[in-house]
């Protein structure tokens, strides 16, 4: 049983000291911080011994939840076997986990390995243009993305992240990066319902293309379900436009399944949801591990790669990872999806998404909350002043309710640092594995801190 706040003994003076530089953290000596130690299944246990649910999942990675001993099994197997090997030539885990992604993908696509979801996104924006120019367009460079999506911290992917305040001194971005509106129903510059403003928000992309000279575009980027930009969900149909779109034009749609990827919405991959759709290239990081070790994959349509088999100079990839692909990396990959097929995740997901998880959707009576969007296992509710006029709640209430969870045993995220004036999405995502027990913990201690506003 968690440990209530009076109960916590102390984090060691020394911890305070550390030389640790943390991510997306203010320089406060004084904040009480979260020294992990432990972890099993959803849960993880502090320094302190305080225990807490992890309600994202880490960063919307740890899919399968911590000690999954086959997995560690696998790790350990494949590092006494072949402790490292580069894949400027290749190995049996590299083999294997490519043919299983292409299965998995639904038609022939062959697979670049790297480390992370941006090194998989920079890999895709360096194919499509290498694509273009050995297929006879060269001018064709440009990158559409939407407003709100999150593609990476690197400087391309960032490029291609259109969140405002993550962009704050890191601007000028690599040329070539366009941002379109996405489709946010909820408000909408259009009107109608969330279908019509959502194949509006879809229109936008062909005039974009338009605008900018078809000649110019190489690929459209985006995440079937914008998560951390606030976890905007659009229509299925907004998908096929936008898959049609890009076709008509010659535009490569890269589909970002850095999050959304491996069950998490309740389909293997988020796409799936939207029928017919087939992406050029999808990209892939996060649950394809489930956070045991880092992997990133950029898999890429078959046609595409036939581009690179031309002979001639400078014809092929010139692009390599010292670490891509590791082959611990690739049997945990291997062992991952073993696990996820043989315990029916995806179905799990859908289900207890509904059953469990679905009763937050309750809290929309309450006057805060504007709008709960979910699609399995991923799920935001958008804080507001009130109904009526949508205004985002204060970044000092968001962190209220965060930090309330948190004493509670509960950790909840939000869309920090996204959009000037609308970091007002508490995002919940957790383990694909949690128990009934952990998912009724979470929404009753997320219900209860929102009721006690
Ligand atoms: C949709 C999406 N794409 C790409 C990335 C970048 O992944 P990484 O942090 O592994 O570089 C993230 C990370 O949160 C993401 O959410």
């Amino acid at each position: 049983m968690m440990k209530t706040k009076a109960e916590m003994s102390n984090v060691p003076e020394e911890k305070k000291e550390s030389h640790l530089w943390n991510a997306m953290h203010r320089f406060n000596p004084g904040a009480e911080e979260v020294i992990a130690s432990t972890g099993k299944g959803s849960w993880f246990t502090d320094e302190a011994g305080n225990q807490f649910l992890d309600g994202v999942s880490g960063l919307w990675c740890l899919n399968l939840g911590h000690g999954q001993q086959e997995i560690v099994d696998a790790a350990a197997e494949q590092m006494m076997k072949l402790s490292y090997f580069p894949l400027t030539m290749s190995h049996e885990p590299a083999i294997k986990l490519a043919g299983k992604i292409s299965e998995l993908l639904g038609a022939d696509y062959q697979t670049f390995f790297s480390n992370s979801g941006s090194e998989a996104n920079e890999t895709a924006f360096k194919m499509v243009r290498q694509y273009h120019n050995q297929t006879g367009n060269p001018g064709k460079f440009k990158v559409i993305s939407r407003y709100r999506g999150y593609h990476g911290s690197t400087l391309g992917a960032l490029s291609a992240t259109a969140q405002a305040n993550r962009r704050v001194k890191y601007d000028p971005g690599v040329p070539g990066f366009l941002h379109v509106y996405p489709p946010y129903s909820y408000r909408s510059i259009f009107d109608g319902d969330p279908e019509e403003t959502d194949l509006k928000a879809a229109q936008l992309l062909e005039e974009m293309i338009n605008w900018e000279g078809e000649e110019t575009v190489g690929a459209f980027i985006m995440e079937p379900f914008i998560s951390g930009g606030g976890v905007i969900i659009p229509s299925t149909k907004y998908i096929q436009r936008v898959a049609e779109i890009c076709k008509k034009y010659n535009v490569l749609l890269i589909m970002d399944e850095v999050v959304s990827g491996y069950g998490r919405t309740g389909e293997m991959f988020g796409f799936k949801h939207a029928e017919g759709v087939q992406p050029d290239i999808v990209t892939m990081a996060k649950g394809l591990t489930s956070g045991y070790l880092p992997l990133g994959a950029t898999a890429v349509k078959s046609e595409i790669y036939d581009a690179f088999k031309e002979d001639g100079k400078d014809n092929h990839f010139r692009h390599v990872s010292t670490y891509g692909g590791h082959p611990a990396s690739c049997a945990v990959a291997l062992k991952n999806i073993e696990i996820i097929e043989r315990e029916n995740i995806v179905d799990r997901v859908r289900e207890l998404g509904k059953s469990k998880l679905g009763k937050l959707h309750q809290l929309i009576d309450h006057e805060n909350v504007g709008e709960v969007r979910q699609v399995g296992f991923l799920l935001g509710l958008e804080m507001v002043t009130d109904k009526q006029s949508k205004v985002p709640i204060d970044d000092g209430k968001m962190g209220k309710i965060i930090g309330a969870c948190k004493e509670k045993g509960l950790i909840v995220g939000k869309n920090g640092d996204t959009v000037p004036g609308q970091n007002n999405v508490i995002i919940v995502a957790p383990p694909l594995t949690s128990t009934e027990d952990d998912l009724d913990f979470l929404v009753e201690t997320l219900d209860s801190v929102i009721r006690s506003l």
